[in-house]
């Protein structure tokens, strides 16, 4: 079977973050979250482990994001959940290209989870 392989996609540009900020786009159906933290952006699922809160409307502390509704912690970097707040788990988190010359963020949804196959 030939799976459409998916590569990097344009999402935003960096002009639409501003340091410290998010950002909630849909790619393909899947709602991502991006993080400007010091000049780097960082993407991952949008919607919380825990419940499902909104994690773009969220605040951002350094690289902790905090769920807006029970303030679960991620590492953007990674997705990962804070060991302050175990009762959420890990978010999915995606690479992230900068176009350099015109700002344009590329996510690549394809690039994580090798342990899932959909095939
Ligand atoms: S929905 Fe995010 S912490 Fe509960």
């Amino acid at each position: 079977m030939a799976g459409e392989a998916r590569g990097f996609q344009k999402v935003a540009n960096k002009g639409d973050l501003k340091e410290g900020g998010l950002l909630g786009v849909e790619v393909e159906g899947n709602k991502i979250v991006l993080a400007l933290v010091e000049g780097k952006v960082y993407a991952m699922d949008a919607v919380c482990s825990h419940e499902g809160g909104p994690l773009e409307e969220g605040e951002l502390m350094g690289h902790d994001l905090k769920c807006p509704w029970h303030y679960a912690l991620f590492d953007v970097r990674s997705g990962k959940v804070s060991d302050a707040t175990v009762w959420a788990t890990d978010q999915k988190s995606y690479p992230v290209q900068v176009d350099q010359s015109t700002g344009d963020i590329l996510v690549n949804l394809g690039g994580g989870a090798a342990t899932t196959s959909t095939a």
